[in-house]
């Protein structure tokens, strides 16, 4: 809600506080019989010299009300203020499908790193975070007039290649990558690594093996690439073919799109370049045994930025990546959202930026999210401990199909199943481990994307059922409590939004519309929407208030890229 300026202003005379001091001293009571905005006076008791009680009880009979103020009342030490209903309820009334989009961005150019998954591996459940909260954050910074770049940045070179390109000359089964890419990969890869005994890993940072034979092997074959032996090339393009057809139906799937599909090796050789002159400046030192060049920070560990053969890492492609970005999209914001365990890495890659002089770096935002707990539901995957991110889409499909049945509701398995995942993943902080259970997030019941797609739909059937909403509405003279708190919470959806985007934490969204969808079903379950005995203008009220609802809650799944149905 937006009367918080206007408020403050109207305090400060007779507080003799400044208006934008008094903006952050105001509170939302818990309830709303306390009032839309409380003031506590305790600030006042030092200043006047006398106790907040009695300060509250001058104010409340002093101060002269004035629109939106329809009332002001002391209790205790607060001073507890009301906004004219019908204000509120205006508001609610003009809502219509744009409710909550802002200009406000101006056009500033946000990119967004997400998804980015490594080729020749399948994506795992970490990467589906990733995806969905980069996805929606794409969302609401263009809801709110930014332009956002979503960059998909493939793991398209590293060990984990040179890993890859061993195993198919070795072991490739030329049948089984035909049926299933994705699988046949999984296969090879898993196989090296047993080989090698180094674990199926999920970061980008593979494990390193001193004079281990088969780590050096990969090594060889990863310096082929960088040398442009046409060999390891084909064999490379073949690995990236395959993998791309896996990610392509995950992302028709999750009904993601990108702005640019890039990968890191195209930034081995510009990233080289910047890492040599600053070791020619002296910025970066060189080990002068290996020859691999590092740098050292104040309050961050050394960091090799270029290996001592001379190939490029996944720091050095990441400070061209930077670069060149900044060169291109001039950004407001940069922003990369990777699982937890990369959190030194980009510490140190935006330090590293602004040690090369570049200034950027203060523009420059990680968004680190925590694992997906499968608990007993782990469905080890055949080769290795992966769980695979298709996998657990379609299981939740299927799952989704049977729960319809069971029901015997209508709605579409898919935007359920999908929204499902979705929902359970983004609802949690990004901070926070998700833990997932399929019963839970298929639940029609508690903060699940069921439980709001069936509040979007109950809410469309009433709008259905009455065919028509008058145009001309009258505001009821009394509200109930529950359209109230409804009313209230509609209105802080614009709020929500805002924040969310200023947090980088999409969850407050979901949250929020959680609260919501309570609201509503609380304002349904005790007030009549059709016939009500209050008569027919009150019947038109509500049936307005129920559209503004699904209206609202449509605009604010849609931010998560959760797909609403009229019937379910
Ligand atoms: N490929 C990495 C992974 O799978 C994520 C890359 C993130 N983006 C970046 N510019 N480093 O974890």
């Amino acid at each position: 809600m937006q009367h918080k300026e206007e408020i403050a202003k109207q305090l400060a005379k007779p507080t003799g506080l400044k208006k934008e001091e008094i903006e952050t001293i105001l509170e939302i009571p818990k309830s709303v019989e306390l009032g839309d905005y409380a003031f506590p006076c305790f600030k006042l008791a030092g200043i006047m010299k006398k106790s907040p009680v009695e300060i509250a009880k001058n104010l409340a009979s002093n101060i002269k009300l004035k629109s939106p103020i329809s009332q002001i009342k002391a209790q205790g030490p607060y001073l507890n203020i009301f906004i004219d209903k019908k204000i509120f309820v205006e508001e609610v009334l003009n809502i219509n499908k744009d409710y909550g989009r802002d200009n406000f961005g101006n056009k500033k150019k946000i990119v967004i790193d997400f998804s980015s998954p490594n080729i020749g591996k399948p994506m795992h459940i970490g990467h589906i975070r990733s995806t969905i909260i980069g996805d929606s954050l794409m969302r609401i910074y263009s809801y709110l007039g930014y332009e956002p770049f979503g960059i998909n940045y493939m793991g398209d070179i590293g060990l984990h290649i040179g890993k890859l390109i061993v195993a198919w000359e070795l072991w490739l089964n030329k049948d089984e990558l035909k049926k299933d890419p994705v699988k046949e990969l999984l296969r090879l890869y898993v196989k090296f690594c047993e080989k090698e005994k180094s674990q199926v890993q999920e970061g980008t940072d593979e494990q390193e093996f001193e004079n281990n034979e088969w780590t050096n092997k990969a090594k060889e074959k990863l310096k082929l690439i960088e040398m442009g032996d046409e060999k390891a090339h084909k064999i490379w393009e073949e690995i990236r073919k395959a993998s791309g057809k896996g990610f392509d139906r995950v992302y028709k799937m999750l009904n993601v799109e990108f702005n640019e599909v890039t990968g890191q090796s195209k930034f081995s050789e510009a990233g080289k370049e910047i890492v040599m002159n600053a070791a020619k400046k002296g910025i970066a030192k060189t080990d002068r045994e290996t020859g691999a060049i590092y740098i050292e920070f104040d309050k961050l560990p050394k960091k090799f930025i270029l290996r001592s053969n001379g190939t490029a890492s996944y720091i050095t492609q990441d400070i061209a990546a930077a670069v060149e970005r900044n060169k291109k999209y001039k950004f407001e914001k940069m922003i990369y959202v990777t699982d937890y365990r990369q959190m030194m890495h980009f510490q140190q890659l935006f330090e590293i930026i602004k040690k090369f002089g570049y200034d950027f770096s203060d523009k420059c935002y990680h968004v680190p999210f925590g694992t997906v707990n499968f608990g007993n539901e782990i469905i080890a995957s055949r080769a290795g401990k992966i769980v695979l991110l298709e996998d657990v889409l379609k299981k939740t499909v299927e799952k989704a199909k049977e729960e319809i049945k069971k029901r015997e509701t209508k709605g579409d398995e898919e935007k359920i199943g999908v929204g499902a995942v979705k929902y359970i993943i983004i609802k949690n902080e990004p901070q926070k481990d998700v833990e997932f259970s399929w019963d839970q997030a298929l639940s029609f019941e508690g903060n699940t994307g069921p439980y709001l797609q069936y509040s979007y739909a109950r809410a469309s059937s009433i709008i259905n059922k009455a065919k028509k909403i008058a145009r001309k509405i009258k505001i009821p003279k009394n509200l109930n409590e529950k359209e109230k708190e409804l009313i209230k919470k509609i209105l802080d959806f614009p709020k929500i939004v805002k924040e969310a985007a200023e947090k980088l934490n999409p969850s407050l969204i979901a949250n929020y519309s959680f609260e919501l969808s309570q609201a509503f079903n609380g304002f349904y379950t005790s007030c009549k929407v059709i016939n009500p005995e209050e008569g027919k203008e009150t019947e038109v009220f509500r049936l307005k208030l129920v559209d503004a609802f699904r209206t609202v809650l449509k605009n604010s799944l849609y931010l998560l890229g959760i797909e609403v149905m009229e019937e379910m």
